[in-house]
């Protein structure tokens, strides 16, 4: 049980760090997708479509794997992690962050334009702080999944919770309590997950 608990540290390791690199990359693609520059909007679409329409398994292992062969970079397992996990998540951020923004009344935006705020304080001061309320719940979904999809940096070795209870599961043939101790601990890290959401939810709602 120590050993696989262990693992906790290096699942959160990924899921935070890929959840910060996620959110950086997915502002900047929305803010992308809704500007004025066309060459942007086609851009920010590619880069989604492929981290969207290819599997996450793939992208970890193009990276892990793939990197070397193509540019000579060999990444520690944890490193190739964060940034595969961080990339596929900013395309899937980006859609969350694009229609929240899309949702904030039109209104705010004209009445910014009115009174000469200049665009990108516009953006900083009033329309994202707005959106952030309707992308919240979406936001947490995301890092739902990302918690539980970060089971498969197993594929590349890294020492993760399942990592290390398929390990132990292996070489004790205690195959059932491995797993389900596994799966506990990611049910456990989900719950948490989800009352932080909760929390910061009913905070922003007090704000109103
Ligand atoms: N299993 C899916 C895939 O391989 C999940 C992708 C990750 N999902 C996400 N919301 N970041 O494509």
């Amino acid at each position: 049980m120590d050993f696989i608990l262990a693992g906790v540290k290096v699942t959160l390791q990924v899921v935070s760090l890929a959840g910060i690199l996620g959110f950086i990359i997915g502002t900047l693609l929305a803010l992308c997708k809704i500007g004025r520059i066309k060459l942007l909007r086609i851009l920010a679409d590619i880069y989604t479509s492929i981290f969207r329409g290819t599997p996450l398994v793939l992208q970890l292992m193009l990276i892990f794997f793939g990197l070397p062969q193509a540019i000579g970079i060999t990444l520690e397992p944890v490193t190739a992690a964060i940034l595969a996990f961080g990339l596929n998540s900013g395309a899937y951020i980006s859609e969350v962050i694009r229609a929240g923004i899309m949702a904030v009344d039109k209104g705010q935006r004209e009445a910014a334009m009115a009174l000469g705020v200049p665009y990108r304080q516009m953006m900083k001061d009033i329309i994202l702080p707005q959106a952030l309320k309707n992308i919240l719940p979406a936001l947490m979904n995301e890092y739902i999944t990302l918690t539980k999809e970060s089971a498969i940096v197993t594929v590349i070795g890294v020492m993760d919770v399942m990592r290390r209870s398929f390990m132990t599961a292996s070489s004790t043939y205690a195959y059932l309590e491995a797993f389900i101790f596994a799966g506990l601990i990611y049910y456990v890290l989900v719950m948490i997950l989800t009352l932080i959401g909760k929390l910061i939810e009913r905070r922003m709602r007090r704000y109103d």
